[in-house]
Formats: structure tokens, sequence, C-alpha cells
């Protein structure tokens, strides 16, 4: 029995993607758990790419289970294009399995998120404006569609009806938008439902018992730990757990089956959207990281706000998820720096903080306090083993791992499957 739960540690796109499927050569089983197509998981096998947004990046291994858990969010229109476009790259979905209790992202969430970043103007969240919020927010209000309700016909016109009395009203007095019709939205998601059917299966189930098999599931995070609804820089965040307890919520299984909690972070820090970034690079050396990252947004094609790493983050996503081993990505982007800065605490005022502060208007003030260390100019693309790796790349590792207190267990020096170095083992 072992499950390994894999989360964001950063701002999301910390490379899950090409962790979860590079991991997902050991594993039986590969769970989406929360999140929804905000997510972009990037997954490269030789000269192919995949932006992956809801199916589990497991999906390129043929043998694997692949899971969409109860506690994603679902546009099933997003989806089925998704499984199209994966089966016309010849990848097969027969694995896949869709659990009937994850939320339906109906077309007024789409709408309904666009006009509330809209109306808040210089407020706004820089959501991706895919309906996730209100989804979720029907969700916890109780009036949500679930994936099994599509297939019960007049149960799913009821609450589509009865949805829309109160959407409508919200459209039309609120934002002086347009209504939805019911009708033409019950025939569109009707079709989606009878192509999806066939995937719906008791996931918790069928998860729990491939543990007892002593099978291995890994569960692929989606976002990071600072855009957790609890424990991220509110209201800055999405709208669900990426944490490591979202998970076992989001796939249906117990704490006790939590083997590890890998964390993924990239050697230096990114952020899509709004909200507080304390080592934020605004200048050149920003731009410099970004155009040399890749780093614009796989889901919007945003440009990413990039700074230094950030060892106050790491440490606090170690400590909310419980991560005990950390793979940290793009160390490659890293090289021709002259030097390279680790933020190791931030100045408030006269105070100096040493743990990433709670209150988001504390944060807002917070300066990073910087240690500074030599960079490399090598490429590192080719190396495969931690003593290929420049004295200063050693180094540089060395002190993320003390500065976090966790241990490393993977590197990663490009974006393809091979361009990865294992230290040990997740499983
Ligand atoms: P995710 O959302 O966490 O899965 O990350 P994204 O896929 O949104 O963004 C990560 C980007 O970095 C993708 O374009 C990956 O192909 C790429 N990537 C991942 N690991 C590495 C790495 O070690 N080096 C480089 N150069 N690129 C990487
Ligand atoms: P992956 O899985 C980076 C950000 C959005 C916005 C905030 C709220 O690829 O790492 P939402 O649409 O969820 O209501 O937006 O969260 N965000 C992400 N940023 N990577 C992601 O996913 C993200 N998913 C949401 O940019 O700031
Ligand atoms: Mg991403």
């Amino acid at each position: 029995m072992a499950a390994v739960v894999l989360v964001g540690a950063q701002w999301g796109d910390e490379g899950k993607g090409k962790v979860t499927d590079f991991l997902a050569s050991q594993a039986q089983v590969v769970v989406r758990s929360t999140g929804g197509n905000n997510a972009g998981h990037t997954v490269v096998v030789g000269e192919e790419e995949f932006k992956i947004h809801l199916v589990p990046s497991g999906i390129l291994y043929p043998a694997t289970i692949c899971v969409i858990g109860n506690g994603v969010v679902i546009d099933p229109k997003v989806l089925l294009t998704e499984m199209d476009s994966l089966e016309a790259r010849g990848v097969s979905i027969a694995n896949l399995r869709i659990s009937p209790n994850a939320h339906v992202i109906m077309p007024y969430h789409i709408k309904l998120d666009e006009l509330e970043e809209e109306s808040k103007g210089n407020n706004k969240i820089g959501t991706t404006k895919r309906g996730i919020g209100p989804a979720y927010m029907d969700k916890a209000g109780r009036t949500g569609i679930r994936m099994g309700d599509l297939i019960e016909e007049d149960g799913f016109r009821r609450k589509l009806e009865s949805n829309l009395q109160s959407k409508n009203l919200i459209l039309e007095k609120v934002y002086g938008a347009k209504p939805f019709v019911a009708e033409k939205i019950f025939a569109e998601y009707l079709g989606y439902a009878k192509r999806l059917a066939p995937y719906l299966a008791d996931t918790s189930l069928l998860i729990n018992a491939a543990l007892e098999r002593g099978e291995k599931v890994l569960l692929e995070g989606a976002q990071g730990t600072l855009l957790d609804l609890d424990h991220g820089t509110y209201p800055y965040v999405t709208s669900s757990n990426p944490t490591a307890g979202g998970a076992c919520v989001g796939a249906g299984i117990g704490p006790t089956r939590i083997k590890n909690v890998v964390g993924v972070i990239k050697a230096y820090t990114t952020r899509v959207g709004e909200g507080p970034f304390p080592t934020e690079l605004v200048d050149a050396a920003g731009e410099e990281i970004r155009q040399k990252g890749h780093e614009f947004g796989t889901t919007t094609g945003r440009p990413r706000r990039c700074g230094w790493f950030d060892a106050l983050i790491a440490r606090y996503a170690a400590r909310v998820s419980g991560i005990n081993a950390f793979a940290l990505t793009k160390l490659d982007v890293m090289g021709g720096l002259e030097t390279i800065k680790i933020c190791i605490g931030y100045q408030r005022g006269d105070e100096l903080l040493t743990e990433f502060p709670l209150s988001q208007t504390a944060l807002a003030e917070c300066q990073p306090v910087y240690e500074e260390m030599p960079g490399w100019q090598e490429d590192l693309s080719q190396m495969r083993s931690l003593a290929e790796l420049p004295q200063a790349a050693r180094n540089y590792l060395n002190r993320i791992k003390e500065l976090t207190g966790v241990d490393l267990f993977l590197i990663a020096v490009g974006p393809r499957r091979d361009e990865t170095i294992v230290l040990q083992e997740a499983f």
C-alpha cells in the first residue's frame, strides 16, 4: 500500500506535470484530486509536448489508470476536447475514470467568473476565467450540479432550471448581462453526458482497492500551496485546497494511506495573476528568467511574474502539507547568472521575519532579505548525476536543503522526461 501525494510548493507551474509523468512510470494509478482546467501541466516526451488541463499527466502510460477525482471541477466540453486531442495523437484514454461526485462547470460559472473579475477593477484576482471560483461556490452552497447528475435527465433539468432562476437574476440585475436559456444548456450538456457516462466510476472505491492490492497510487497536484484557499495568499488564491489534505478529500482516501508527500519547487519563483510576491523581479533580471525559462502561462498564455527562490515559502509549504521530499525543477534555467539570490527572511519595518507571515497586510509590507551565492556558467541539461553538476550548483541545492529542512529527491535539468537526476525513490 503506497500513495504518494505530489503538491506544488509555490504559486503553481512548478513543473508538476513533468514530475508526475516521471513518477507515473512507477504507479498503477494517477489521480487528479483538486482544481479544474485552470491547471496547465506540460509533459515533454522526446520531441512531443503535451499541455494537459484536466486529464491526469499519467495518461501517457497506456497501462496506468487515470482518475479525475471527486474534488475536481470539470468543464465537460474542455474535457472532451482534451480527450479527443489526446486520442488524435495516439494516446489511449480507455483507462480514464471520472468520479460522479466531481462538480460540473456550467456556462454561467464561466460568465460569472468574467463579470466578477471585471467588476473588481484594480482589485481583480487575475483568475483564469474558467469558472473555477463560481463552480466551487455552488459546491459549497450545495446547489452545484455533479457529473452523476448529468446522466439523470429529469433531475438534471430540475437542478439546472432552479439554478438558472437565481443565476439569471444576478446576471441581469447585478451585471446587466444576458440571461442563459435552460433548454439550450440542457441539450448541450446532455450530449456531453452521453459521451462521458462510460467513464464514470466509484473512484474512491477504485483507488482504495488498488491500495489494498499493494499498488502504487500517485496523487498529482494542481495549482500550488500559496494558491490554497486556506493556506495561500488569500484572496489572491484559487477556490480549492491544493495542499496535501485537499488531495485526500479530493480523491476519497484517508491520510493513513499516504506514504510520502513530495513538493515540487522551481529553482526560482513564478506567479501568474495578482497578489503579493516578495521576491518578484520587475527589472531586466526578471525578464531574463522569463525568457530563459519560457515563463508564459500554459493555460492563459499570460507572462508569468518571475523572482528569486524564497526559502520561507518552501519551508511554509513543507509545513502545511507535511512535505518530506522536494523535486526541484528548472535548475538549468539558472545557468549563466553571475550571482544567484535566495530569500532567507523578510524585513517588515524593524522586524526580521523568518517564517512566512499569516497576515496578507504584513506580507504586502515585507521586503526580502537575500543571501547571495556565486552562479555557474555550464549547461546542465545533459547532466544526469549530482556529481556531474558544477560545485556552485551543488552549493545552491545544499543551501536550499539547509534552509528548508527538506531533502531533495529529484532534480530536473530540462523539460524532457530523461532530463532528470534522481536522488531517492519516491514510492
Ligand atoms: P505545472 O503546472 O506545475 O505542471 O507546470 P507547467 O507545465 O505549467 O510549467 C512548467 C514549464 O516548465 C513547462 O513548460 C515544462 O515543460 C517546463 N519544465 C519543467 N521542468 C523543467 C526543467 O527542469 N527545465 C526546463 N528548462 N523546463 C522545465
Ligand atoms: P497549475 O496546476 C498557476 C491562479 C490564477 C489566479 C488564481 C485564481 O498549472 O500549476 P482561478 O482561475 O483558479 O480562480 O484563478 O490562481 N492559478 C494558477 N496559477 N498555475 C496554476 O495551475 C493555476 N491555477 C490557478 O492565475 O491568480
Ligand atoms: Mg501550469
